[in-house]
């Protein structure tokens, strides 16, 4: 383990019990991904892809094995400890979007500022320059609904950066989208990684996958294998 280790997971194991059946979403999962990196998740559907991305993000914890997220064993802790780690640490970014349709753009994203004892007006100053970065500061009142999917998706990212965590997890974040706005938001996940945060995309397209430094291809709870790309 050296210092610039950011995710450390250590023969990492997902259980899920479906009645009598017992699903083994990861079957013993070791692997470190750096700070500063760029890795693409690539694999079949089923794979356990999503499964792991949950456990690197603290929206779950492992069956067994460990897990080291900066240095801190995080897959001892309880829920509202992950919250904390997830709220200081993380951004998501979901292939639905996730946005809450009865809230605003600017509303939308503020959510992750909440918790976070700020006073209001920083954190409209703050959202508003973040939609400016994804190239929404003129959309600021409209709801979801009223926006594309790739404009959603920018708030989705907006919102996943407001609290500027070092590492941001998307998960099949250009699924719903067309392929030209499919690559304005890989843009901006590639300006992120550039400016220093961490990057794990999970992604089925392999245009996408050639974007990241790394690729790491799941296979039935696995990982089959790694690869670096030369860029
Ligand atoms: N909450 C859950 N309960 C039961 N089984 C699940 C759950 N989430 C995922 N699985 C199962 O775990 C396996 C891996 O799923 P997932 O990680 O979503 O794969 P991927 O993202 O690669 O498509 C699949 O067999 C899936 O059906
Ligand atoms: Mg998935």
């Amino acid at each position: 383990m050296t210092e610039d280790d950011l995710i450390v997971l250590e023969d990492v194991r997902k259980i899920y019990q479906m009645g009598e059946e017992r699903v083994h979403a990861l079957a013993g999962v070791s692997i470190t991904f750096k700070k500063g990196d760029f890795w693409a998740i690539m694999g079949p559907s089923g794979s356990g892809k999503s499964t792991m991305m949950n456990l690197i993000g603290c929206l779950d914890r492992p069956t067994s094995g460990n897990y080291r997220l900066n240095n801190h064993d995080v897959s001892q802790l309880n829920d509202d400890q992950l919250s904390n780690i997830r709220l200081q640490n993380i951004g998501f970014i979901f292939q639905s979007f996730n946005l809450i349709p009865q809230l605003t753009v600017l509303e939308n994203i503020e959510l992750p500022m909440f918790y976070q004892d700020l006073p209001p007006e920083h954190c409209t100053e703050k959202a508003t320059e973040m939609a400016k970065m994804v190239g929404l500061g003129s959309r600021l009142k409209h709801r979801p609904s009223e926006l594309s999917g790739g404009q959603q998706q920018r708030v989705a990212i907006a919102r996943s950066l407001v609290n500027d965590p070092p590492l941001i997890l998307a998960d099949e974040p250009t699924g719903n989208l067309d392929t030209a706005t499919g690559d304005q938001i890989l843009n901006l996940l590639i300006d992120q990684n550039q400016q220093g945060k961490t990057v794990i995309i999970i992604t089925h397209e392999r245009d996408v996958a050639a974007h990241a430094k790394h690729n790491l291809h799941m296979r039935d709870g696995i990982i089959d294998r790694t690869e670096t790309n030369g860029i």
